[in-house]
């Protein structure tokens, strides 16, 4: 099977390139609020500068579906790129066209310019052959970054490949590769998978691709409800997923069968309601009414004990509603037990899991903190990306 070019195996030495990347930052009334994602591409950006490339940067933001939505324009993220490179970046207030193309010719080696949201174009959905021709029309050289959108089979991330001679994976695309697949070969034992937030059905797949690689689940979130009832237990008011009931007891046999210590909370932090302004309770069991809003102290302190003998720890989904800080300490202690095992190879899967390891200041003591959410779900899942499969048929 071919393999994907990487920036340091591509041609793209004073040429124009084409460079999509994940600017889908979130935003508060036209203010960015978190420029990780734009960043994460600051060492592509980089590196093409530096070979003289003119790079036109590409982006998706939210889903404005085919129309111009003022309010999810990108150039608030060209300007705060511009602030982070300290130089220029040229907003062309359109995507595609022969403005857009006069001024990629027109860009100096080293200049960077910036497109409008692809998702304001119909074509960038789906494949358009036509919007792909148009957007190849801009550039010499194709170079993907954009790892958080390369599970979606949009034009501007699978269509567009095969319209350039040359095409490659950024730097960041590359390192959250190789992170991710240490995740899903040869890693490390014992392994630990850490799994929350509020749905099974969101994970299933994501279980069930773990199951076969892991020593050791530990779940929490809402999720942990749906497994608990499964048991038999009393969880109250706790948020169940009751069509998954029966699904949740084949996965608790799964793990028994693969020899997958199953570990489930076996304390909570409690409440009659997410906004309830009485104190919350702690404990083993439920009251009437009750719901576990995060794990309790005994829990942290026993996933805490299986997380500090694991040498590979993959952790995707929160332990509990960490955006209110009555309900933060599990996921805050999760997160601290991990960033304390330095002799593990430790993985964020991006999303929620990420934000909470941003908002406890540990960030940076991960190994490796995804940019993807779902991409790198599907990715552990074992499936074949479409930004993946694009750029592949382009390797060699
Ligand atoms: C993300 O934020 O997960 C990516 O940018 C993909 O966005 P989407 O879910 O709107 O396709």
């Amino acid at each position: 099977m071919s393999k994907v070019l990487t920036l340091a195996e591509l041609d793209v030495a004073n040429r124009r390139v084409l460079l999509r990347v994940d600017f889908n930052v979130p935003m508060s009334g036209g203010r960015i609020t978190d420029d990780n994602r734009i960043v994460a591409a600051l060492p592509t950006i980089r590196a093409l500068r530096e070979q003289g490339c003119r790079v036109i940067i590409a982006s998706h933001l939210g889903r404005p579906n085919g129309v111009v939505d003022p309010a999810l324009s990108l150039e608030p993220a060209a300007a705060r790129l511009a602030a982070l490179i300290d130089d220029d970046v040229l907003f062309a207030h359109d995507i595609v066209g022969d403005d857009v193309e006069g001024m990629t010719k027109e860009l100096i080696p080293g200049g960077v310019m910036m497109l409008e949201n692809l998702r304001f174009h119909p074509g960038e959905k789906g494949g358009d052959e036509e919007f792909a021709k148009s957007l190849a029309r801009l550039a010499d050289v194709y170079v993907n970054d954009a790892f958080g959108a390369m599970h979606r089979a949009e034009t501007s991330i699978a269509a567009v490949v095969s319209h350039f001679e040359t095409a490659g994976a950024g730097l960041l695309v590359a390192k959250e590769l190789e992170a991710l697949g240490r995740c899903m070969q040869g890693a490390a034992r014992p392994y630990v998978g850490i799994l929350g937030g509020s749905k099974v059905s969101d994970k299933i797949a994501v279980i069930e691709a773990l199951l076969s690689r892991v020593d050791a689940l530990l779940i929490g979130g809402a999720m942990a409800y749906t497994f608990l009832k499964a048991k038999g237990q009393d969880v109250a008011a706790s948020r169940v997923e009751a069509d998954k009931l029966p699904l949740a007891t084949r996965l608790i046999e799964r793990c028994l069968e693969k020899g997958v210590a199953l570990h489930l909370p076996i304390d909570h932090v409690m409440n009659t309601a997410i906004d309830s302004e009485a104190a919350p309770h702690t404990g083993v069991s439920f009251g009437p009414g009750q719901m576990g809003l995060d794990i309790g102290p005994e829990t942290v302190r026993a996933y805490a004990g299986v997380i500090a003998a694991a040498k590979t720890v993959f952790w995707n989904g929160p332990m509990g509603v960490f955006e209110n800080e009555t309900y933060a300490a599990g996921t805050r202690g999760v997160a601290e037990a991990v960033a304390a095992n330095t002799g593990a190879y430790t993985v964020i899967g991006g999303g929620d899991s990420a934000a909470a390891a941003a908002q406890f200041g540990l960030a940076d003591k991960f190994s490796h903190v995804s940019t993807g959410g779902g991409a790198s779900l599907e990715l552990i899942e074992g499936k074949d990306l479409p930004g993946v499969k694009a750029l592949r048929q382009k390797g060699r």
